[in-house]
């Protein structure tokens, strides 16, 4: 089978757009990713993003900025900072646990730290699960250890949230609540268009599932290499970096630099379904399978100047996006862009900073820098640029 790998910025953004490229980095992973949103085409991923978009408007996310992600991100890492250090990787999916069942429609009944570990643990699992592509495990080993891990999930956290959500629908069918009554969530949004989107329970176990890891996996990804590529900036030139602390706007961009330079998802694949010829000349047969190397073309030195080095203060091409093609492009573009990672304040007189960089700045406020003792750890279970651990002491 040919394998053709596009490296370049034009050629990816252009690769991310053709209708006729199918997913295809997630066969693998099956278990917890087979009919999720990311791996749909066509009409049917057309039909279920509609739905789904509806969740994710402009305005949503300064909303929830303006109304509770600060506190959210300060409660969480007050017992750390408390306590006089953390590690960045438990801190980071500890933060973003909360939201993203938020958004997929996993109700925490009594909020504990115990409820939030164990959807950490979960989300954890799930994602090992989604890359199995890239484990260095035995994937059949792995694979039993991700369907354990929905049952459970299945049972503790996702019939409870559907039960819940059902007699709200049922009564919200007989005229006793309003649309305001009804949870804003992947879940709602899914069984209120159940026949259109011609779903069943499993499928719905895995979107849900999928939600939780897609979102947190990746959030707390870029939370810790941005603190990591923080504190190089800091060793490197104390003076610039010390700008940053009273500059959200300069923090967010040290934010998208380090999603240009350590994208969560290194690579996207794809299949091509009929023959095409990108407009550099590149000629993708059909049932090619195409590596679109976000990574590498995060580094083109024809769109970045000094592509490996971090600078946040670079100057991007008209209509490059400062994070390159970390949030992907085309029909599966990230649903959860503007959560996290916000919106510029050039493209918006409003700005939304996003997750990533409220949890930077609140990180940094508290005085954060690398345990000298502890140094971070890289993923030795990932090919991937990831670390296992990341541990932090306070001022
Ligand atoms: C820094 C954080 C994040 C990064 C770097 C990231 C990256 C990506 C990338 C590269 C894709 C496209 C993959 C492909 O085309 O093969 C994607 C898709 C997606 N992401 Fe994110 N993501 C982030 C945060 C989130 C959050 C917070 C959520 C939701 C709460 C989310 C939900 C999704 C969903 C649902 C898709 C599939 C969209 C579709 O197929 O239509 N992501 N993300």
């Amino acid at each position: 089978m040919t394998t053709i790998t596009l490296d370049g910025y034009a050629d990816v953004r252009e690769a991310f757009r053709l209708r006729d490229l199918k997913q295809a980095l997630y066969d693998e992973g099956g278990v917890v990713m087979a009919d999720c949103l990311l791996v749909l085409h066509g009409e049917d991923h057309r039909v279920r993003r509609r739905v789904e978009n509806r969740l994710f408007r402009r305005g949503t996310f300064r909303h929830w900025e303006r109304e509770f992600l600060h506190d959210v991100v300060r409660d969480t890492l007050a017992p750390f900072a408390a306590d006089g250090r953390a590690d960045l990787v438990e801190l980071g999916y500890r933060t973003i646990m909360s939201l993203t069942a938020l958004v997929a429609g996993i109700d925490r009944p009594t909020g504990s730290a115990a409820e939030a570990d164990a959807l950490y643990r979960y989300a954890k699992k799930f994602s090992e699960g989604a890359t199995l592509v890239h484990t260095t495990r035995d994937p059949d080993v792995v694979r039993a250890e991700v369907r354990a891990a929905l049952d459970e999930f299945d049972a503790t956290f996702m019939r409870p949230s559907l039960e819940r959500r059902r007699a709200l629908l049922a009564r919200h069918a007989a005229g006793e609540l309003g649309e305001q009554d009804l949870p804003r969530d992947v879940l709602t949004g899914l069984l209120r268009h159940w026949d259109e989107l011609g779903i069943d329970q499993e499928i719905l176990l895995r979107e849900c599932a999928f939600y939780l890891q897609a979102g947190s996996h990746s959030t707390a990804d870029a939370f810790t290499h941005s603190a990591d590529e923080f504190f190089a900036w800091v060793r490197r030139d104390p003076a610039a970096a010390e700008k940053a602390l009273d500059d959200p706007a300069l923090l967010q961009r040290c934010v998208h630099e380090t999603l240009r330079l350590h994208p969560a998802s290194p690579v996207a694949q794809r299949r091509a379904l009929a023959p095409a010829v990108l407009r550099g000349g590149t000629e993708i047969p059909e049932g090619a399978f195409v590596v679109l190397d976000i990574a590498a073309a995060n580094r083109d030195p024809r769109v970045f100047e000094r592509p490996d080095e971090f600078d946040p203060l670079r100057e991007v091409p008209a209509g490059v996006p400062r994070w390159g093609h970390a949030f992907g492009g085309g029909t599966h573009a990230c649903i959860g862009t503007e959560l996290a990672g916000g919106v510029p304040a050039a493209d918006d007189a409003e700005q939304v900073l996003g997750t990533v960089t409220l949890m930077l700045s609140a990180l940094l406020t508290a005085g954060a820098r690398p345990d000298p003792h502890h140094p971070p750890r890289r993923d030795p279970n990932s090919s991937r640029d990831h670390f296992a651990s990341y541990p932090v002491l306070f001022r």
